[in-house]
């Protein structure tokens, strides 16, 4: 792994796909002790997490489960917390199944604790929450994830499917931004 270059910022190594494997092995195992006979649906928060929810799905393959994809389109709002986020793409009827959102990032958490809002009204038995990224140190919203990839500190990362301004999703590995 060597050092990527996007718009002019440098970016380095930071968590290698091998890393990413194992980790998203072990996440698996536990949505599968924790699902099991429960056939889980899987919503994919795109685009960001399309890459760590397909590896994360076909983790868990000793459930049935199934997998669907949305996507949050921000809109102009009166509301003084940030952009209002519109749920697209929920057609699956979730009342009284098991939803594992499926993201690649929480930060702040307004974007996640929108969603969980969104989902809560379409009554499903329980929602969980399992993200490739966590920025604790970002956390402004009282969000519970059951399933964290890696906490990492506030700063900016690309790759497996996070984006600085839609490229480097397709970066195996994980890059942080280097500072100077
Ligand atoms: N990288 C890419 N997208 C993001 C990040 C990040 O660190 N935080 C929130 N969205
Ligand atoms: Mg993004």
């Amino acid at each position: 792994m060597k050092q990527v270059t996007y718009e002019g910022l440098t970016f380095e190594p930071y968590i290698s796909k091998k890393e990413i494997d194992a980790r998203v092995g072990e996440l698996g195992k536990e949505i599968v002790r924790d699902c099991a006979g429960k056939k889980p649906l899987f919503l994919c928060v795109l685009n960001g997490a399309f890459a760590f929810a397909g590896d994360l799905f076909r983790a868990a393959e000793e459930i049935d489960a199934e997998i669907s994809f949305i996507r949050l389109r921000s809109y102009e709002g009166t509301c003084s917390s940030g952009a209002v986020k519109e749920v697209l793409g929920l057609h699956e009827d979730i009342k009284g199944r098991t939803v594992i959102v499926v993201e690649d990032i929480v930060d702040t958490g307004n974007t996640m604790y929108r969603l969980l809002e969104d989902l809560r009204a379409h009554e499903p038995a329980e929602i969980k929450v399992a993200t490739l990224l966590f920025k604790p140190d970002a956390l402004v919203r009282d969000v519970k994830v059951d399933y964290v990839g890696f906490s990492i500190p506030t700063k900016f990362i690309i790759g497996y499917g996070l984006d600085l301004n839609g490229l480097a999703r397709n970066l195996n590995d994980i890059y942080i931004l280097k500072e100077d």
